[in-house]
């Protein structure tokens, strides 16, 4: 029970994130020629549509490719905080990267927020954007108290606005706290709404339900190929604005990054909520902001995070998130829970800019930790500057190329391969489950016919069956209840319980199996 004596469990039976339910979307025809183009922008969240319209109003041709639906991906479930302060980073980027780079990490973000305020200029209702502070804060003693410490003097060392206390707002029993004032939040979908009009005012093109894939031809004119129709797009250049990047290159991508979900749900809580943006440096993590939903404020409680396909009961994180909401706020209703998955880099800072050192038509924004509502927006203006032969000063600190030659780095892409290589088909355990045991709305890692493989029942009974090795590069994958999805550890493709891509890397469905047979 919670404090006002309302008992749990009123999470929403299915997820759906509080954005795109209170968005109309758009849509958009699909690619059915060939076509050339000054600029392809590959993925249609806030990345890629702040690209192409910047692009775009600098007077490029520019086309839009989503392999989905425009808004689906992780922009369309954030918890949508628009600020610099990224958790407990500071420090770590003066220990990695020196105080000038660190410097530039803040100031890159800082110039993110001030564009997104011009954009949204003076009509903050319309887009939900509201000036707040931002707290890190511990529960703890010792390692962890000192550690956030340590972040408050990065930001004295690099005059970051920011202060130190032992108090919050909301009654959490802190033992410190640093907070970041002069940050938004904002309504993230209704934003990108905005700049997807301002784009095809411009003269942008935008196609949904078209996948890249199959050969990029790099020798000569740059050319796309689209998985459906074999339709080429020519470009002069080709921006990944997608999770993994759609074309390797010899990057590396797959063993640089790493995958991670986390979790939201929109409380309608019991006591007001007393403003601010809340982020708990604990195990786990807490995050909490609040937004205007129907004339009342919702209050967004998120954390939980875990590696992609390596939760094994999913739901128990909606489920630890109402109990702490309760406990905090009091829950009346939960109208939404979501979940989003992020990448992350191996120095935690993100890859923006050239694919290679060697290939610099095709660029990349990926690993934005968590943070992608600044991070995007900063990328759109590095990637921009790059195709419009215009400096940036933030170019060389997100470079993907950076750490060519460290060590350490190298070392750990290996035994990240191995990892990888653990998880393929044939290495994971195998399951004894029986399919016939299955309820309706249930899944499960079943045994068919000796060879692992994943089953589903509907709410009216019908049986799905997929075969469990995903169809990026081999690794298998688990179901995740709480989405109802089957989820890949290795490079957190996702697809839908009847085995269609809902989250790329990987393009092709799972290979539906025959429960007959
Ligand atoms: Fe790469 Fe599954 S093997 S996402």
């Amino acid at each position: 029970m919670n404090p006002s004596g309302t008992s749990y469990h009123q999470l929403p039976r299915y997820p759906e994130s509080l954005w795109r339910a209170t968005t109309d979307l758009p849509s958009f025809p699909r690619l059915a020629e060939d076509i050339e183009t000054d600029v392809a922008v590959v993925g249609a969240g806030i990345t890629g549509i702040t690209t192409a319209y910047l692009l775009a109003k600098a007077g490029k041709d520019v086309v839009l490719l989503e392999a989905g639906k425009i808004f689906n991906g992780t922009t369309g479930y954030t918890t949508a905080k628009v600020t610099a302060q990224h958790g407990q980073i500071y420090h770590e980027l003066i220990q990695h990267f020196g105080e000038e780079q660190a410097r530039l990490y803040y100031e890159a973000n800082r110039e993110a927020i001030e564009f997104i305020r011009d954009i949204v200029g003076g009509e903050e209702d319309k887009f939900g954007l509201k000036l707040e502070d931002a707290y890190i804060y511990t529960e703890q003693d010792g390692k962890t108290l000192e550690k956030l410490e340590q972040e408050y003097r990065a930001y004295e060392k690099l005059d970051i606005p920011g202060e130190w206390t032992d108090r919050l707002p909301l009654p959490i029993p802190v033992t410190g706290a640093v907070k970041m004032p002069g940050q938004y939040r904002f309504h993230p979908l209704h934003y990108v709404k905005h700049l997807t009009e301002k784009f095809l005012e411009l003269g942008g093109r935008i196609y949904e339900n078209t996948t890249i894939g199959g050969k990029i031809e790099t020798d000569g004119p740059l050319s796309l190929q689209t998985k459906r129709g074999n339709h080429r797009i020519t470009c002069k250049y080709a921006v990944s604005a997608s999770h993994f990047p759609f074309h390797d290159g010899k990057g590396l991508y797959f063993s640089r990054l790493h995958v991670e979900r986390s979790y939201a749900i929109a409380v309608k809580p019991e006591t007001a909520y007393p403003g601010g943006m809340y982020l708990s440096v604990d195990n786990p993590t807490r995050s909490l902001r609040s937004a205007s939903y129907q004339g009342e404020e919702l209050v967004i409680v998120g954390g939980e995070n875990h590696a992609t396909g390596r939760s094994i009961c999913t739901h128990q994180h909606y489920e630890n998130l109402e109990v702490f909401a309760g406990n905090l706020l009091g829950a009346i209703s939960i109208p939404y829970r979501w979940s989003a998955q992020d990448l992350i880099t191996l120095d935690n800072v993100p890859y923006i800019g050239p694919i290679t050192a060697d290939e610099d038509r095709i660029l990349v924004a990926t690993g934005y930790r968590k943070w992608g509502m600044t991070t995007s927006t900063l990328a759109a203006h590095i990637i921009s500057d790059h195709i419009l032969e215009a400096d940036n000063r933030y170019a060389e600190l997100f470079s993907p190329s950076r750490f060519k030659a460290d060590p350490s780095i190298k070392t750990f892409i290996v035994q990240n391969a191995a990892v990888a290589k653990d998880l393929v088909s044939g290495k994971v355990d195998m399951s004894d489950a029986d399919m016939s045991t299955l309820q309706n709305g249930e899944g499960a890692v079943v045994r068919h016919n000796g060879q692992r493989a994943g089953a589903y029942k509907d709410e009216e009974g019908k049986l799905f069956l997929v075969d469990t090795t995903c169809t990026h590069m081999g690794c298998e994958v688990e179901w995740n209840e709480g989405e109802r999805s089957w989820d890949c550890p290795c490079h957190g493709s996702r697809y839908g319980y009847n085995g269609e891509v809902l989250e790329g890397p990987a393009t092709e469905p799972l290979k539906q199996l025959d429960p007959e047979s």
